[in-house]
């Protein structure tokens, strides 16, 4: 697949770590930054990162800050993203079961590497389940005054 990955300072290193492992596993990665642990503010790489999922430059986007709520925030600011913040490989599946989720946010502060990785996988081999989802993921594409 190809996913578009961005961090701000918080989250560099998981970045880096998450990238080389996400390409021994086949991945193209599309890296936004930013790449040092100088201060910087999280809305000017998760927009970019965001707009080449909708720009169907990547599947997916990965974007990770402190907590994973600032970037989650600017991401669903683009039209068409759906991004989720999860914290476990549960709420990751549901958010490609149910919300059709196809950005994936979350906190280099409060998970481990470990878990990331679990949390992505888990993420990137969940389909969509459409059915009664599909209309009420259509709605949120009509709410266009946020
Ligand atoms: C940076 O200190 C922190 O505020 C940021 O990474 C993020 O957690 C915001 O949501």
């Amino acid at each position: 697949m190809k996913i578009a990955i961005a961090a701000d300072h918080a989250g560099f290193d998981y970045k880096f770590k998450l990238v080389d492992w996400l390409k021994s596993q086949g991945h193209h990665v599309l890296d936004f930054g930013t790449n040092s642990a100088d201060s910087c503010d999280y809305p000017d790489y998760a927009y970019p990162a965001a707009e080449a999922v909708v720009n169907h430059s990547t599947d997916y986007g990965i974007i990770i800050c402190g907590t994973g709520i600032g970037m989650s925030m600017v991401a669903n600011k683009v039209q068409g993203i759906r991004a989720a913040n999860c914290m476990t490989p549960e709420m990751a599946r549901l958010a490609r079961l149910h919300n059709n989720a196809n950005v994936l946010t979350f906190g280099a502060r409060l998970i481990s590497i470990g878990l990331a990785q679990e949390i992505i996988t888990t993420f990137l081999n969940t389909g969509f389940e459409g059915g009664r989802h599909t209309n009420r993921v259509e709605k949120i594409h009509l709410l266009t005054d946020c």
